[in-house]
Order: structure tokens, then sequence, then C-alpha cells
């Protein structure tokens, strides 16, 4: 499948998805979102991907944001729309996929771009990046699930100051912040998430996304994280990943699981 604002390459099972519209800082429009919509839809599907690693293109950032000149005239109603699709189509949906998603966050995350890297299951940081929700010096809000997933991460306080001040903060206060879990030279960024990844692989996919959806659950009004986390853990018994785990196991040799 052809994209035309995100480069895609699937190599040793993990997939890397790249957004790519370097000239506007990789900034998200309607089209960007509704590539990585398929992108991550079919990735999702793909037997063969166990990891997916998501970047930037370029040195200089990851995604600057929602494409500001794309909603610069909208109406109450199409501003509405906008923040409903995109969380539906991409945040909420990447959030909630079972394949893990690494952000390998290169450089400028701000505004929709810090919210796609929250959106992603966990953080890794260039030492150069920049991450902050500017939209209130825009007379806007975060819209993609920002208000949400920074306090969820960092705390309310802290999320509080971020966006009322619409600063930035550096890859090591994001770190102490636990808005990301590593921060890494530049160079080094992708093959670092990629040695994660393999981590990552040598465990069950089956109970991988078992266990992304029990600790999701814990940030759904709603739902009760404890009942979901004991349904999926039962669940678990079911599947051939656990048979091969625990046999692997008591034999003493390596599993070998299939996600079944
Ligand atoms: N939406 C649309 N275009 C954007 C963009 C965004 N969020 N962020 C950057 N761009 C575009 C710029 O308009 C510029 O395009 P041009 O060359 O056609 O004029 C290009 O990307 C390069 O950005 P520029 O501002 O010249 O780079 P810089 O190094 O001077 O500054 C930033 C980098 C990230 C500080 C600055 O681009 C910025 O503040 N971007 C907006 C961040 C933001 O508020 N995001 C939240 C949106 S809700």
């Amino acid at each position: 499948m052809n994209y035309e604002n995100i480069l895609i390459e699937i190599e040793n099972n993990i997939a890397t998805v790249t957004v790519n519209r370097p000239t506007k800082l990789n900034a998200l429009n309607k089209e960007t979102i509704d590539d990585l919509h398929k992108a991550f839809k079919n990735l999702g599907k793909n037997k063969e991907v166990k990891v997916i690693v998501l970047t930037g293109s370029g040195e200089k950032a990851f995604v600057a944001g929602a494409d500001i000149a794309e909603f610069s005239n909208f109406s109450i109603e199409k501003g509405t729309e906008l923040a409903a699709e995109g969380q539906e189509k991409l945040f909420d949906f990447i959030e909630n996929l079972k394949t893990p998603v690494i952000a390998a966050v290169n450089g400028f995350a701000l505004g929709g771009g810090l919210e796609l890297a929250m959106a992603c299951h966990f953080r890794v940081a260039s030492d150069n990046a920049k991450m902050g929700l500017p939209e209130v010096s825009l007379g806007l809000i975060p819209g993609y699930g920002g208000t949400q997933r920074l306090p969820q991460l960092v705390g309310k306080g802290r999320a509080m100051e971020m966006i009322m001040t619409a600063g930035m903060i550096s890859a090591d206060e994001a770190y102490r912040a636990g808005l990301v879990n590593h921060v890494v030279p530049q160079a080094e960024l992708l093959d670092f998430c990629y040695g994660i990844a393999q981590r990552i692989m040598k465990n069950s996919p089956a109970a991988i996304g078992k266990a992304i959806k029990a600790v999701n659950a814990n940030f759904k009004e709603g739902k009760n994280g404890y009942e979901t986390e004991i349904k999926a853990f039962g669940k678990c018994f079911g599947t051939n990943d656990f048979k091969e785990g625990t046999a692997a196991f008591l034999e003493k040799r390596k599993p070998s699981f299939t996600g079944k």
C-alpha cells in the first residue's frame, strides 16, 4: 500500500512508521491522519509485525502538532468534529492496538505531536527532543487527548503547568517527569527502540495484547480495570501461547510463541 505522507518499513518483525512531511515539521493534516489510521489498521492485522515504532522524518521534528493552516477558519462544529474524528481514528486507535507501539520522539513533539506520542504505549526520546502542549497560545486547548493523557503520565500538577504555560520541556525534563522512558543520542534512537522491541518479541503476543487492554482499562471511564484484568488473565489459559510458555519453562527450553 502506498501512502503520501508516511513511510513504512518492515524488518525483523518490526514495523517502522515515519511521518513524512519534513517541510512542515511533520504536522498532522487530515491526509496524514488518514494515512496513519490505515497504516496502523493494516499493521495491527499483520501477524508478521510484532512491534511498531513510530517516528518523524528528518532530525528536527517528531511531529510539530496538528496542521494549524488547515483548521484556522473552522467553526465550532468543524472543530468538534476534528477532535472527535482524530481521537477515534488515530489516537484511541493506537492506544488500543494489541501490537505494542513505541514512539521514537526524534525532535519537536508539540500539540498533536506530543498527543500522538502519548497515545503510543510508551516513549523513547532523542536528547534534542522538545515536548509541549502549546495550544492555549493559539486560543485552543489540546484536542487529541492531551488533557487526559498528560496528567495520566506526569501527574495533574505538572500537566496543568505545561498546558497553562504552553511551554516546552527538554528530553531530560520529560524523562524526570515520566513522560519518556529513556533519553538517548539522536543517532542511536531507532536502534535503541529496536533493542526494546527485540526484548518484547521474546514474549507471548497473545498475552501482550491482553496486558495492553488490562492496563488501558484503568484509564477508561465506566471500566473496572481489576475486572478487565481478571477476564483477560482467564482468557490467557485458553491460548496456545500459554501452553507453549509454561511447557517451555518446565522443559527448560526457549518458548516459540505464535500469538494464538
Ligand atoms: N502546522 C502547520 N505548519 C507547521 C506547524 C504546524 N503545527 N509547525 C511547523 N509548521 C511549518 C511552518 O509553518 C513552516 O512552514 P513554511 O516553511 O511553509 O513557513 C515549517 O513548518 C517550518 O517551521 P518553522 O516555524 O519555520 O521552524 P522553526 O524552527 O522556526 O520553529 C517550531 C519550529 C516547532 C518551534 C515552530 O514551527 C512552531 O512553533 N510550530 C507550531 C507548534 C504548535 O503550536 N503546535 C501545536 C498545534 S495545535
